[in-house]
């Protein structure tokens, strides 16, 4: 049989591309067992032939949209137990061409902590969790592997009245979560998890073991906000523990449109980052069945969290929110570490263990985000209540996080996360959906992208901002090759603003080579 050309030069291209990339990962396997200076690395390497190897792919994934059958897979995955190994594995994956992905909780809205379109190792740091929490100086040492559920675990079981200002969700990974920002509910009192890294050790792309000092305020900054993997690997982050009081306040209240939900979201949007810091309450928006028959609603969730008892909340939220119309009955008084597992959704008596679950149940999604510096009008929201009764939208949410606080009193350019003042709360728009194959993961993504054309005369603009930690590749990617500062402006300046130029500066001086990269890393100058 003849085959047409493009077909058999397609054919000899796929198995050119196979061989090199068997060689590449044998040369690489190869080497690691031979430069190894501990013995225990053979331990901790997986490749297709071994049979945990998909057990240690999938555990960490949590977004199935990057694990199907055609989903490009790891040709080794490595969980280094000791610092030289990650050392060993950077110098060989250099000599040896495969491009490293690092994985801490692999919470990657992308998938780009485990997918790769180039021969790859996963450079997974599950092992590498250990965390010592320093009461009397009030800080702690957390390696990169260790969950935030792990994290908040030890800090309470040593204090009752010493929390972190860190992420909702306990399965979160401190690697990518600290390096790109990492909020939660008592960030307007304290501002990001990054805001509050004090000291760090990193691997560089030289195999240095660096910390604070010896790696410069520069690239110091840059990994508290800059997003993980452009830098190096972080291996541990030194964090300022925060006063918690021993007793908080949380609440939800729910309201559907029947409810008067437009007006007292409407209003929300002119309370909720003028709020005393210690208050913090976002909305959560989901489609729901209205109570008459056939008809849909949107429900808006107020979901608080007060660093104080209800004695004084109910006369704040009084004087400035009354529209909610909050009352004793809905408010629940507990610990912070409580708190933590309230807004993570486990019920309440739930023994604390839970926290140290790394395990969640997973669902595809699409997630996207934007800035609102302008309260939406009520026509606007209208419009928003439109799109839910979509079907692609039955299992869609918003959360609307509020500012302000002290997240407006540090500046721009103090860490590379520039969302500070003049913004009165963050969207997270959430699609999920439980069909497999790729019709429905179209409509579903495409129902999201039409609801963010629609929010565009809304939200932040030149740049439309929007939050590293909810990667998005929609709005712009590196090439596969060179990336011209220009071309990934376009995704960087929505992340970072003007801190996008430093960002650049530091990798130009601290990996010139690019070596640490994906579709959206930073990239250095004359890439
Ligand atoms: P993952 O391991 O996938 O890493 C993310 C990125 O960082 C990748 O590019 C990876 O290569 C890189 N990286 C990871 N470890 C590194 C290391 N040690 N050194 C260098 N680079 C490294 N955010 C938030 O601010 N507040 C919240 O409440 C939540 N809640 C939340 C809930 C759920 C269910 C999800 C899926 C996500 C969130 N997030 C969040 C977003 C979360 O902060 C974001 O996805 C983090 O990057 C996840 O960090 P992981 O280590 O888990 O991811």
């Amino acid at each position: 049989m003849k085959l047409p050309v493009s077909l058999f030069v397609f054919a000899l291209l796929f198995s050119f591309l196979s061989a090199t990339s068997a060689h590449t990962h044998e040369s690489f396997l190869r080497c690691l067992t031979l430069h190894s200076r501990n013995d225990s690395i053979s331990e901790v390497i997986y490749t297709s032939s071994n049979s945990s190897y998909s057990f240690v792919l999938e555990s960490s994934i949590r977004n199935p949209r990057f694990s199907t059958p055609s989903t490009p897979k790891p040709l080794v995955i490595v969980t280094p137990l000791v610092v030289s190994q990650i050392q060993e594995i950077l110098s060989c994956a250099q000599k040896h061409g495969m491009q490293v992905r690092v994985r801490s909780g692999g919470h990657d809205y992308e998938g780009l902590s485990y997918v790769s379109p180039v021969p790859f190792v996963i450079l997974d740091m599950i092992n590498l969790r250990n965390i010592s929490v320093d009461v009397e100086n009030s800080f702690a040492w957390v390696q990169s592997g260790a969950t935030l559920g792990e994290l908040y675990y030890e800090i309470a079981e040593q204090s009752k009245t010493l929390g972190f200002p860190a992420g909702v969700c306990p399965t979160v990974g401190a690697g990518g979560h600290f390096s790109g920002g990492g909020y939660g509910t008592i960030f307007r009192k304290y501002g990001l998890a990054a805001d509050n890294v004090i000291d760090a050790h990193l691997i560089d792309v030289k195999g240095r073991f660096l910390d604070r000092k010896s790696m410069g305020e520069d690239l110091f900054w840059a990994i508290r906000g800059g997003g993980g993997a452009s830098f190096g690997v972080i291996v541990a982050w030194k964090i300022k523990l925060v006063p918690v009081p021993s007793t908080v306040t949380v609440f939800t209240v729910n309201k559907n449109l029947e409810q008067n939900a437009t007006k007292i979201l409407h209003r929300w949007q002119y309370v909720a980052d003028k709020f005393d810091k210690d208050l913090f309450i976002r909305v959560v928006l989901t489609g729901a069945n209205s109570s008459q028959e056939g008809k849909k609603t949107v429900q808006a969730a107020f979901n608080s969290l007060y660093l104080g008892g209800k004695d004084k909340l109910l006369p704040l939220m009084q004087e400035s929110f009354p529209e909610l119309g909050l009352v004793s009955e809905d408010c629940k008084e507990m610990s912070w570490i409580q708190s933590i597992l309230y807004f993570a959704g486990f019920p309440s008596g739930q023994s604390l263990d839970v926290l140290l679950n790394r395990t969640l149940t997973v669902i595809s999604y699409k997630a996207k985000s934007d800035y609102v510096k302008n309260p939406i009008p009520e026509s606007g929201l209208e419009g928003i209540w439109q799109r839910f009764y979509e079907k692609e939208a039955e299992s869609a949410e918003l959360i609307l996080t509020p500012y302000g606080g002290k997240m407006s009193e540090i500046s721009e350019s103090a860490i590379p996360f520039p969302h500070r003042a003049g913004n009165i709360y963050k969207i997270q728009y959430l699609v999920y959906w439980s069909e497999e194959g790729t019709a429905a993961t179209e409509s579903h993504v495409s129902w999201i992208r039409r609801l963010y054309a629609y929010m565009a005369p809304y939200v932040s603009k030149s740049p439309r901002e929007a939050y590293i930690n909810y990667r998005d590749l929609d709005i712009g990617t590196n090439n596969e090759g060179n990336t011209s500062y220009r071309q990934a402006s376009i995704w960087g300046t929505k992340y970072f603003k003007n801190n996008f130029k430093r960002l650049v500066h530091v990798k130009t001086v601290f990996d010139p080579t690019n070596f640490f990269r994906n579709e959206q890393s930073i990239p250095p100058l004359s890439w």
